[in-house]
């Protein structure tokens, strides 16, 4: 009997979905922020091409998102999703194959709800129907999103209900045919603390509503994660969004991110290991925004294959521990990874400033030690470091470190511990305090 209850209390725990798929953070392409509605197979392939061109999918973006507005308004008459002719004259399963024929594999999208967000037919009530048409077309990833939601009297549901019956039809459907279950990506914007209970359904959750190219933005969306940070794990993590990196006067409103705000965000979103979804126009990037996107060291840390967890805050910095402050989020953060212990730095003012911490605030650090400091946008070694660190940072700018032990640190270094509470002689003297 205590087995039994202690089976079903694992069941039904926090952990992950751990059902083979999506362990690390999703790498590739996403059509939302870039065409919206506009498009065709052709110029989504176009961007495909460019994407080998520049080296993106050999660097990992491996993944080809088709967002909303892909379908006929309406269902055929056996209930299933049309292709849009218009957009896919040859077909959406010539869609996939031309992905898969360059290394990328198809991800679509749907909603928990009657219709899309844009109007077109939603998953609501055709679940394992709607994921069989996918799968016939060649995806293996749906994102599903939450708009035109039916009445409490029929869904009798809460969002998890709603979400979890894509979810159990995605198992059903892996077990019968004995495939890969698709990859989810839950979309509700964080309504209902996903971060709790996403992992039973899906490999990842966006934590909010929808991204825009400008800073108040990306900062809004990092004082959000700041909070969640610790949630994100192997096969289940926090999405930040798609991302706006090379969205700078393109789109409509056109986005404005500096380089060092484009900088910042690549840099957040890759080490709170969110998916990394890029969403702008890969035919005519620029060597700035091609240079943020193919950043390998921070790559190799989203895509660390020991680690899991991603960066948290040790301190908030411009503003007391965990103040919510979507113009001002923490500041100082760190993990750990394979290659190193990793810390962020952003300066959130408008204007350059020194920035500078103590190594042993983050918990990965060991006192009285030497640290080699690489650091990860110069692709370079610049020093080594004991008991503390300081910045010079441009407004909005970051800074990735990756630090390594390099010895002890001098001998009779004052203070005698870098912490200042409880520090005591061999004798119970207190040399602090
Ligand atoms: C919602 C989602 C976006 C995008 C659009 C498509 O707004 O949050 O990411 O998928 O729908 O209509």
């Amino acid at each position: 009997m205590a087995s039994i209850l202690l089976a079903v209390l694992y069941a039904t725990g926090t952990t992950a979905l751990e059902n083979g798929v999506g362990k690390l953070p999703a790498l590739g392409f996403n059509t939302w922020n870039m065409y919206q509605c506009d498009y065709t197979a052709e110029i989504l392939l176009e961007q495909a091409h460019a994407m080998v061109d520049h080296g993106l999918v050999k660097a990992g973006y491996d993944t080809f998102m088709l967002d909303d507005c892909y379908s006929l308004r309406e269902r055929d008459k056996k209930g299933r999703i049309v292709e849009d002719p218009e957009k896919f004259p040859k077909g959406m399963k010539h869609f996939t194959k031309s992905l898969s024929k360059l290394g990328l594999r198809a991800g679509i999208y749907s909603n928990a709800g009657y219709r899309t967000c844009g109007g077109f037919p939603g998953s609501y009530g055709h679940e394992a129907q709607d994921l069989e048409t996918f799968a016939h077309w060649g995806f293996t990833y749906l994102k599903y999103d939450n708009c035109y939601i039916p009445f409490d009297n029929v869904t009798q549901e809460n969002v998890y209900g709603r979400y979890a019956r894509m979810s159990d039809a995605i198992a059903a459907r892996a077990k019968k045919t004995r495939s890969t279950p698709f990859q989810l990506a839950l979309c509700e914007w964080g309504w209902q603390q996903p971060w709790i209970w996403g992992g039973r359904l899906g490999q990842s959750w966006r934590i909010g509503g929808d991204i825009r190219p400008w800073w108040s933005a990306l900062s809004s969306i990092i004082n959000q994660a700041s909070f969640i940070a610790s949630e994100t794990r192997f096969h289940g993590r926090n999405d930040l969004d798609i991302l706006e990196v090379g969205n700078t006067d393109q789109g409509t409103p056109p986005g404005n991110l500096t380089y060092d705000q484009a900088k910042s965000h690549f840099t957040a979103w890759a080490l709170l290991k969110s998916p990394l979804l890029i969403s702008s126009d890969m035919k005519t990037a620029t060597p700035e925004t091609l240079e943020i996107l193919e950043n390998s060291d921070i790559l190799k840390i989203s895509q660390d294959p020991h680690v899991g967890e991603g960066i948290a805050p040790f301190r908030w910095g411009r503003n007391p521990d965990y103040t919510w402050d979507p113009d001002h989020p923490a500041e100082y953060w760190t993990g750990n990874s394979s290659y190193g212990v990793v810390f962020m730095v952003l300066n959130t003012e408008d204007a350059p400033r020194q920035m500078t911490f103590n190594l042993t605030e983050s918990w990965a650090i060991r006192a009285g030690r030497l640290y080699d400091v690489y650091d990860l946008w110069a692709h370079k070694k610049t020093g080594t470091a004991y008991r503390n660190i300081s910045l010079e940072l441009p407004p909005h700018g970051v800074a990735a470190l990756l630090l390594n032990d390099a010895g002890p640190e001098p001998e009779g270094l004052e203070p005698y511990c870098a912490g200042y509470w409880q520090c005591s002689f061999p004798n119970g003297t207190y040399y602090s305090n």
